[in-house]
């Protein structure tokens, strides 16, 4: 696990985009997972002006989103899908056929997520996972549980969770129960995988996830056990990290 302490959001951003753009030029046809929170935003943004200047070209890229709401069209303001069109697809080049969104509104849930772990696998699987991080540890909506089913799945959302996306909605009571999320398994396929976190209430889950030790209680303690992950936090998402930890970190200000 490689870890990068940035001085704050916007340089976090930025090696995440770089990231990406490294990625991109080098596999035009990269497979690319991506997640959506406030996290993420200013690395689309990056890669939005990236793709103007013309330095990327998503044209070829494949993308499959983490998780949806169930419930929400895809054209409600707070679905995943409204939120990757409106601030990231809209303004590249992506085809609109190699965007995958699980579909919140299936009839058939569960058929809606076989099909989905299926056509990551057609795929040929994730190159480069994007992550951010919830304030309870979860990564996509794998919420801290005895235990955490791996697959793309139907997931209740924890109260952790309700409470901390409610700012996107009018009240708590609106915010979706429940959820279609890629499992802890369909991550860990990825290739690569880049966590993002910014902020001091992201900083417990931070501290947990670099320990070393597995815990479903904090999903994203998984990623300890893949080959090649490189978690991008600012100093405030760093603040809690023990010193010995510390010592083993890159960090770059
Ligand atoms: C949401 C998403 C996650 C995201 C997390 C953090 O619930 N399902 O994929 O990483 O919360 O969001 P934010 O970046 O807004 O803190």
């Amino acid at each position: 696990m490689k870890v990068i302490i940035t001085v704050n959001y916007d340089e976090m951003s930025k090696k995440a985009a770089e990231i990406v753009k490294k990625q991109i030029k080098e596999k035009h046809n990269t497979v690319l997972g991506l997640a959506t929170g406030s996290t993420p935003l200013g690395m689309y943004k990056l890669l939005i002006e990236m793709y103007k200047r013309g330095e990327i070209d998503f044209s070829n890229v494949i993308t499959f989103n983490l998780d949806e709401y169930i419930g929400l069209s895809p054209d409600h303001p707070q679905s995943y899908h409204y939120f990757m069109f409106h601030n990231f697809f809209n303004h590249i080049n992506v085809k609109k056929e190699n965007v995958h969104i699980p579909n919140g509104i299936a009839e058939d849930l569960e058929e809606e997520c076989r099909k989905y772990e299926g056509e990551i696998e057609k795929a040929g699987g994730i190159d480069l996972q994007i992550l951010g991080i919830g304030v309870n540890g979860h990564i996509g909506f794998n919420e801290p549980e005895e235990s955490i089913e791996t697959k793309t799945h139907v997931v209740t959302l924890t109260e952790d969770t309700i409470n901390a996306n409610k700012r996107f909605f009018k009240s708590a009571e609106e915010v979706p129960r429940k959820a279609i999320t890629m499992g802890l398994g369909s991550i860990m396929k990825a290739k690569k995988i880049v966590l993002l976190a910014s902020g001091k209430n992201k900083a417990e889950a931070i501290k947990e996830t670099i320990k070393g030790q597995l815990t479903t209680k904090v999903p994203a303690t998984v990623l300890a056990l893949h080959p090649d992950v490189t978690i991008i936090i600012d100093k405030e998402a760093a603040s809690l990290i023990p010193d010995e930890d510390l010592k083993e970190i890159e960090v770059i200000i």
